[in-house]
């Protein structure tokens, strides 16, 4: 009999140098850096070279880095063409996941295994997926998308094109450190996604294509924007314990709890819980962040004891909130960093590559007869 382990947890899929996560103790370490001292010390564009390239970048690296990325934000004009013929009330994921394919049509990759072709691919995607996604946001709306600002650091930038403002410094450096926290983290669903389109030697452009398409999934990066509802839809402090006691009598998941591997707090989330602290100095009784610390405090009364608690979309979302970004802009903006951790994944596998083509244990049946039309049943109701 095959071992069958669902959602293949606790199975090790590949072999990686990337990141490390040690759910019983609540760590995470990029390339064995701690995120503690890179959200403390570092900059998204710095931890995104050091998941690309194994090593935190020298100042003249860095400065090259940037450069190459500051040259590349502008995207073609038939991008731009095709986002305003999408719906205007499409899901900002599948708007980003529909630019991202087509951008891959126009820079072809016959390669993958050439590094130079490697490293401009990384560098169009990280530098045009911030430029997309606020397109997106403003094209469905009717406004003209905002050309990218090459004197602007990457966060300045993105808040420009998505509001025509720069945000204030501490705003700027508080998005950056959220990118960080959000660039990478080991065998998830959809660096997972990645890793086997990855593994048919697809193009990078087709690989975070599907990476993107699995990130919008409610049980993964669609969380972020499924616990601000939850919250809304809560309305006051009052109103937790009844709105846990419904969601959990009906068997619902709490948006925002439990993970596959943290079985304590996400290190991630005690950060960004300070980061929405520092952000909102005076929480007004009901605002959205007192909520969340009263549903966090009832659902470690009823399920803290299966290591069930705070994930990394229980307090991202108050912060975006709280920046004026839309709702359901926010796991774009996680695509925005995690695209770092699918790339460093991606030219990892390509470097490694064995096809993924896992088996199965079928339980159907065998050497059934083809029955002419005539002679079939009433055919049962296939939905
Ligand atoms: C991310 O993998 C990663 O690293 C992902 C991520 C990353 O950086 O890439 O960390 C980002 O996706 C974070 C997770 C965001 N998703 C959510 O917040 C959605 C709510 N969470 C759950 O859907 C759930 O916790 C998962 C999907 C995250 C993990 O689920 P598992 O590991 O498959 O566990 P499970 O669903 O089998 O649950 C085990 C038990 C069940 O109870 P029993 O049937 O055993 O009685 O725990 C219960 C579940 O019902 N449970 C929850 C719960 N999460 C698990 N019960 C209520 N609320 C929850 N949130």
């Amino acid at each position: 009999m095959r071992d069958f382990f669902p959602g293949l947890a606790g199975v090790a899929a590949t072999k990686s140098h990337i990141s490390s996560v040690d759910g019983q103790q609540g760590i995470l370490e990029y390339r064995g850096i701690r995120i503690e001292e890179l959200a403390a010390h570092g900059t998204f564009l710095e931890t995104a070279y050091l998941l690309l390239f194994n090593e935190l970048p020298t100042s003249s690296a860095l400065q090259q880095f940037e450069n190459d990325l500051r040259r590349h934000r502008r995207i073609k004009y038939r991008i731009i063409d095709l986002i305003k013929c999408l719906p205007e009330h499409g899901h900002p994921m599948d708007a980003l996941q529909a630019a991202v394919a087509a951008l891959g049509m126009f820079y072809p990759t016959p390669d993958v295994r050439d590094p130079e072709a490697r490293y401009w691919s990384a560098i169009r995607l990280l530098a045009k997926l911030p430029t997309m996604v606020a397109a997106f946001a403003r094209l469905r709306h009717g406004d003209d998308h905002i050309q990218p600002n090459d004197n602007l650091s990457y966060a300045e930038n993105f808040f420009y094109m998505l509001f025509e403002q720069q945000p204030d410094s501490a705003v700027a450096t508080m998005f950056d450190t959220s990118l960080i926290l959000h660039a990478e983290h080991t065998m998830n669903a959809s660096t997972f996604s990645g890793l086997v389109t990855a593994s048919t030697l697809a193009d990078p452009y087709t690989v975070i294509s599907s990476a993107i398409g699995t990130l919008k999934g409610p049980l993964h990066g669609g969380a972020n924007e499924a616990v601000i509802h939850m919250l809304e839809d809560i309305g006051s402090v009052e109103q937790v314990s009844v709105y846990l006691d419904q969601k959990m009598a009906a068997k619902e998941k709490i948006m925002g709890f439990g993970h596959r591997v943290y079985k304590v707090k996400d290190p991630r989330a005690l950060i960004l819980q300070e980061l929405a602290q520092r952000m909102i100095k005076d929480e007004k009784h009901d605002s959205l962040l007192t909520i969340a610390h009263v549903v966090e405090r009832e659902m470690e009364q009823r399920l803290g004891h299966k290591g069930i608690r705070p994930n990394v979309d229980f307090y991202s979302g108050i912060i975006y909130y709280q920046m004026g970004i839309a709702t359901d802009m926010f796991t774009p903006v996680f695509a925005m960093a995690r695209v770092a951790g699918w790339l460093a994944h991606c030219f990892e596998q390509y470097q490694q590559n064995h096809l993924f083509r896992p088996d199965q244990i079928y339980e159907g049946p065998h050497n059934r007869p083809y029955e002419p039309i005539e002679s079939r049943g009433h055919s049962s109701s296939v939905t």
